[in-house]
């Protein structure tokens, strides 16, 4: 049944609040995207805002906020979480009007709890947050902010250097993507549904996306007003190693794979950021020989679009291009999409198969085909 049809939406979700990244340097990393993905500096809390144990830089661009936290101490849940995963996503935040609610609703429905209710206050509120495990050692934290008007939160400090490159044109997050254990699929879409009220948009399985090589299954989970939308990947039995084995052999366990964020103009973006220095997948140039026949008239020329490497795909709503980065740290794990939806709504299955490939290529390169 829609719960949105009959208003039985249990967990109104308004968007993604933050994305919390566990790393080893976050001085490093804010450095990092700020530099290379154009995000601006926001807040910070660490040793100055009578943190002992923690540095947090919270950065924006468009709506989107990433925040990155490091130990200061060796005895640190954070730490050890960079041990075992190395740089990756902790939190995935959730923007809700009742933290309260949201917490009695998916842990009634059997979510794992991470953190019960809690009112952190400074001079300009209150901020209520509540947390939940879904896949792996991942979180989402309900985050309730009707009644603060500061910064980012209590405890942090408006942090405002010199140093602020551009912006690229980076809107909002589209979707963020999961990559879940052998035969664990059905387990987590079943967990979106069941504890969160999501409902499944698509599924693709080994015979959608598959090569010569890998294979991988993929169903896209969405809350009722689809602002939040959680493909999660499963391996599938292919000749040789797929991404999603690789991921999990070194993040040594379930987690976020990408977070594909929105642009509107995806040829301005993608350039910015190489020049940056950010690195993307290329395709086989054969890939722009066939396009046009495939996705039909499109307003962008082909030119730019084949210099820069991004991939366009259409459905039955519209066309969307897309380009993915190669991993963002040392460990092939984390990457980035960066996304124009132009009506379409769907999430470039028709570019699976010179995707992969292009991923295959790396792979070899890694030597963990
Ligand atoms: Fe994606």
């Amino acid at each position: 049944m829609n719960t949105k049809e009959t208003g039985a939406d249990f967990l109104p979700i308004n968007g993604t609040d933050y994305v919390e990244f566990y790393v080893g340097n976050a001085k490093q990393a804010a450095h990092y995207y700020q530099t290379a993905f154009g995000f601006q500096p926001h807040a910070y809390a660490g040793l100055e805002t009578g943190l002992k144990d923690r540095t947090s830089y919270v950065l924006k661009q468009g709506k989107i906020t990433f925040m990155f936290t490091s130990a200061l101490v060796p005895d640190s849940l954070i730490a050890e979480h960079c041990k075992l995963h190395g740089d990756g996503v902790k939190i995935i935040a959730l923007w809700v009007d009742d933290a309260n609610a949201a917490f009695e609703e998916t842990t009634r429905r059997g979510a794992k709890v991470y953190q019960e209710p809690e009112v952190i206050k400074d001079q300009d509120g209150e901020v209520v947050t509540s947390g939940i495990y879904t896949y792996g050692e991942t979180v989402h934290l309900f985050v309730e902010r009707r009644n603060y008007t500061g910064v980012f939160m209590p405890g942090f400090r408006k942090w405002n250097p010199e140093y602020r490159p551009a912006e690229v044109g980076l809107k909002y997050v589209d979707h963020m993507v999961g990559n879940v254990g052998w035969n664990e699929m059905n387990i987590w879409s079943e967990f979106y549904s069941r504890v969160m009220g999501f409902t499944q948009l698509v599924s693709f399985d080994d015979k959608d996306i598959s090569t010569e090589y890998t294979a991988l299954m993929s169903k896209v989970m969405a809350n009722s007003n689809l602002r939040i939308k959680f493909p999660l990947n499963e391996p599938a039995e292919g000749k040789k190693k797929s991404q999603i084995e690789e991921y999990l052999d070194f993040y040594r366990s379930p987690g976020v794979q990408h977070a594909a964020l929105a642009t509107d103009n995806i040829i301005e973006t993608v350039s910015a950021l190489k020049s940056r220095g950010v690195e993307f997948l290329s395709v086989p140039a054969t890939y722009y020989d066939t396009v046009l026949a495939r996705v039909g008239s499109i307003d962008e020329e082909l030119k730019p679009l084949r210099d820069l490497g991004i991939l366009v795909d259409r459905d039955d709503e519209g066309y969307l291009l897309q380009i993915f980065t190669k991993p963002v740290e040392d460990r092939p794990t984390l990457f980035y999409e960066i996304i124009q939806r132009k009506g379409a709504r769907s999430f470039g299955k028709g570019n699976f198969k010179a995707l992969f490939e292009a991923i295959e290529l790396e792979q070899q390169s890694r030597g963990t085909l």
